[in-house]
């Protein structure tokens, strides 16, 4: 029998988009399918990036410091979480990757694309010189506003949540070149939807990539 080839899935969007119920669901899905699922995070998945995680969250630091340290996580992540799994046949499903750099250190922070472009590279290139990078990439395209105003019942916001909404606007702004350069990879999601809508969406996109019967 043929191994199984590994499937690399990772979730975007602002705050608030509701990226995490269909997460889980999609999980639950390929599990039922027959398929392992390795169902991770960023910055996090694994001790020393989760550990990261909290500074980058929660403590105060400039830009290109906020870009070393999930980078550095992703480092870690990849070498030992993503790039394991993938090899082992698995789907991973990851809440959030590079994209998010992009997004929220460039966009957000307004910090050089040209030099997380070149961490990308460092970061995501492995020892036999080839580039790792999701298969498929759901992003999930809410306005704003209404994403503030999703969070703002829900939770203490961390240092990204407490941003105002002209800062999501710049970080949905860098989604939209990212997916334009890369559309192939790229699934935009309406999650203004209901939860139903918006499943029927993500359902789509993957049956759309022939991993799922049906
Ligand atoms: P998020 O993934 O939304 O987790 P939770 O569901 O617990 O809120 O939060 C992670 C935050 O980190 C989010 O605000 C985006 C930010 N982030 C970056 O700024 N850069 C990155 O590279 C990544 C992966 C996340």
């Amino acid at each position: 029998m043929q191994a199984q080839q590994g499937i690399f899935i990772s979730f975007e969007g602002i705050d608030g988009a509701g990226k995490s119920t269909h997460i889980q669901a999609l999980a639950d899905l390929f599990k039922t399918s027959g398929r392992e699922v390795t169902l991770t995070r960023e910055p996090g998945g694994t001790e020393l990036a989760e550990k990261l995680r909290q500074m980058v969250l929660n403590d105060s630091m400039d830009p290109l410091t906020e870009s070393l340290l999930v980078f550095a996580a992703r480092r870690d992540h990849l070498s030992t979480v993503i790039l394991p799994a993938l090899s082992k046949g698995h789907v991973v499903l990851c809440d959030r990757f590079t994209d998010a750099t992009f997004a929220y250190q460039g966009g957000g922070r307004g910090f050089d694309l040209t030099t997380l472009t070149q961490l990308e590279s460092w970061v995501q290139t492995n020892q036999d010189g080839r580039f790792t990078q999701p298969d498929l990439t759901l992003w999930f395209v809410l306005e704003p506003g209404i994403a503030a105003q999703r969070l703002a019942s829900a939770r203490v916001p961390d240092r990204f949540e407490s941003q105002p909404v002209k800062f999501f606007e710049s970080v949905h702004s860098a989604y939209l070149s990212r997916a334009t350069t890369q559309p192939t990879r790229f699934s935009k999601i309406d999650a203004s939807q209901s939860i139903e809508a918006v499943w029927a969406q993500v359902h789509s996109a993957v049956i759309g990539k022939k991993w799922l019967a049906v």
